[in-house]
Formats: C-alpha cells, sequence, structure tokens
C-alpha cells in the first residue's frame, strides 16, 4: 500500500508577541520586540495509506488540531516535509482542497442564516460538483445522516447534533478521498455520537474514504479507528493498532464470571475481585503467571457456574495504563 499522506519531522513553532500587564504594556508591546516560541508540534513523522482510518489522540494542547491544520494547508509547518495525496497542502492549498473534506467540531463550515440547502447548494459551486453526481450524493447523505427533516431549515435553528451531521454532510459532498475531522464529536449527546460514528465507519469502509479524526472521546477509536496515532507535548508517543497497544499492556485481563444465583462475595487468590455485580462477577488476573484454568480450579465446583467470559480491557484502562507506563513504551512503538 503507498501512503496518501506522509508526516516527515514535521513541526509548528508559534511566535507570540509577548505583552507587557496594563495599559502602558499594551503600548509598549507595540514597540516591543520581544517574542515567546510555543513548540505546538516537534518532529512528527507517519505516514498514511488509502482506505485508513486513523484516531489522532492526546491531551489538550498536545498539538492535534495544528497537525490537522498543516495537513489540510490552513497552517505552513515551520520544518519538515508533509505530503498529501501527492502534494505540499499549503503550497497547493486550492487543489489540494478539491480532494480532502474537513470538519471542524468547533468551528461551523455552514452559513448560519441559510437553510442547510443554500449552503451545500454554495458548496456545490465552488466545488464546482457535477449535477447529477451532486444530486446523487445529497441523497445518499440525507438519507444516511437522517437530514430531510431539517434541509431547508437556517443552521442557526439546528440543534447540535443536527448541526454537525449537515457539516460533515457538506464536507463530503464533492467525494473527497481524504475526511479530517477535528473532534467532530464534541458536545453531542449519546444517539448523535452513536448516528456520527457509525456514519463514519460506514464510508470509510463502503466507499474507502481515508479518515484522519481527533478526539477525546476514546469510544471514537473505538468504532471507527483501528489504528492510533498518540500524541502529547507535540510529540509522537504511539503509532500502531490499538489492538497492539492492548496486546502491548495487557497481561491484565478481566474475567467475567457469571453464576445462576449471587454466591455472595468471592475471595480468590489467584484473581481479585474488581467489580461485584451479584450473580456476575469481575476478576483481574495476571495472564503472565495465571490462567483462566488457576481461576476456575481455585474456585472449585460448589458453585453454580452459568457462563465464563474474557473481557478485553476498556480502552480507557489501556490508555491510563499506557499514560504511566509512558517512558518504557514511547522508546519502542
Ligand atoms: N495560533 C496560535 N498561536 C500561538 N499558539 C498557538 C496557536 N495555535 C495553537 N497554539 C498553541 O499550540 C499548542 C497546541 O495547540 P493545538 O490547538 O494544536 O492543541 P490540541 O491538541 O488540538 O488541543 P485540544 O485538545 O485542546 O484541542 C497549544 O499550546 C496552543 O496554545
Ligand atoms: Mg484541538
Amino acid at each position: 500500500m503507498s501512503a496518501i499522506i506522509t508526516a516527515s519531522g514535521v513541526a509548528k513553532t508559534f511566535r507570540q508577541a509577548k505583552r507587557l500587564p496594563g495599559l502602558g504594556g499594551a503600548i509598549r508591546s507595540l514597540f516591543s520586540r520581544d517574542y515567546s516560541q510555543v513548540h505546538a508540534v516537534t518532529e512528527i513523522s507517519f505516514a498514511i495509506a488509502a482506505g485508513e482510518a486513523v484516531g489522532y489522540l492526546g491531551p489538550n494542547g498536545a498539538g492535534k488540531s495544528t497537525m490537522i491544520k498543516m495537513m489540510t494547508g490552513i497552517l505552513v509547518p515551520t520544518a519538515g516535509s508533509l505530503s498529501v495525496l501527492g502534494r505540499e497542502p499549503h503550497s497547493q492549498r486550492m487543489v489540494n482542497a478539491a480532494e480532502i473534506g474537513v470538519v471542524f467540531g468547533q468551528r461551523s463550515q455552514l452559513w448560519w442564516d441559510l437553510p442547510v440547502r443554500d449552503s451545500f447548494d454554495l458548496h456545490r459551486h465552488i466545488y464546482d460538483i457535477a449535477p447529477a453526481r451532486y444530486t446523487d450524493n445529497l441523497a445518499f447523505l440525507c438519507d444516511m445522516l437522517a437530514m430531510s427533516d431539517y434541509l431547508d431549515r437556517p443552521v442557526r435553528q439546528l440543534s447540535l447534533g443536527q448541526r454537525m451531521r449537515a457539516e460533515i454532510a457538506m464536507a463530503l459532498l464533492h467525494d473527497p478521498k481524504i475526511l479530517f475531522l477535528d473532534e467532530p464529536t464534541i458536545g453531542l449527546d449519546v444517539v448523535a455520537k452513536d448516528a456520527v460514528r457509525k456514519f463514519l465507519a460506514h464510508i470509510n469502509r463502503e466507499r474507502g474514504t481515508t479518515i484522519i479524526l481527533t478526539t477525546h472521546d476514546l469510544q471514537d477509536i473505538e468504532e471507527i479507528c483501528p489504528r492510533l496515532i498518540m500524541v502529547d507535548d507535540g510529540k509522537l508517543l504511539f503509532d500502531g493498532e490499538l489492538s497492539r497497544l492492548r496486546a502491548a499492556l495487557g497481561s491484565r485481563r478481566r474475567l467475567r464470571l457469571e453464576f445462576g444465583t449471587d454466591p455472595g462475595p468471592i475471595a480468590l487468590s489467584t484473581a481479585r475481585l474488581v467489580n461485584d455485580e451479584g450473580a456476575a462477577k469481575h476478576f483481574l488476573l495476571d495472564s503472565e503467571t495465571t490462567s483462566i484454568l488457576d481461576v476456575l480450579t481455585e474456585l472449585g465446583t460448589g458453585y453454580d457456574l452459568k457462563d465464563v467470559a474474557l473481557v478485553e480491557p476498556a480502552i480507557e484502562e489501556v490508555i491510563r495504563t499506557f499514560y504511566q507506563q509512558k517512558p518504557h513504551l514511547a522508546a519502542a512503538p
């Protein structure tokens, strides 16, 4: 597979004029040449192949939005080289725009006072979308994202979930090869998040649209992105399959035992009871030293055991462990 996005040693440093306090300070700042530097992104390298869905994850201020803005040509990297669909995004921004779609969860690209349909129509003119293709895409997106009810309402009257669906639809009207999304599920309720995730997973799978998304919601990654890029403080911490991250950290396994009737609390030496729901109990065991059989042997036959299941650690648990073990893992991602 050849890469359609490559970042090689990409860095972005913002230069900020230092402001002195008070009115006098503001006036002096006009003449001051004192700057401070913010290293938002430092030395980021990765390659993304066509058809991938990649989650870009990291704490606040880690440099995620900055990286999205560089890949979409909005910001110019300070160092390194960046190639999107064989082009340098910022110097060929217009050509690039025709082949990518961008959604910023925090900033609307729709016209606030116009009906959704009019924003879409403007998009059609700007991107010069052929009428038949536009009609087809609009029908497909309306159907998939259940938008027909509010297509003729002004954007300002829409709920956040409705607006976000419209934002995503607009970004896809011109059939982009890559869809960049910066926090597409921010502020959405559970139902709206679910609809957005299902849709993104669908277009990635069925249409082969490459997806790069930033998020703070790990469920987004779980449901859309098999690959995870984790950054902190502008640097790359991990790049790989979510399952590999799990495996790298996961000697601790969660075992779920289900009983016919609640046997009361159970204390074992091979596994630790971590969640007691009565008839269903969760135990934590170290799979390097203990097998399920060890636990079941210790449990004995005196219980009305109905089901035994090994539960994958939740992604939250994986990430938390990752941050705790960061120095050791960052060396060999
Ligand atoms: N235009 C700018 N001028 C100066 N500093 C900036 C600018 N844009 C971003 N920064 C700084 O760069 C760093 C990275 O910001 P960025 O917005 O990329 O973070 P992020 O990972 O998207 O965070 P969040 O999760 O909060 O959205 C932050 O320290 C931020 O203050
Ligand atoms: Mg951001």
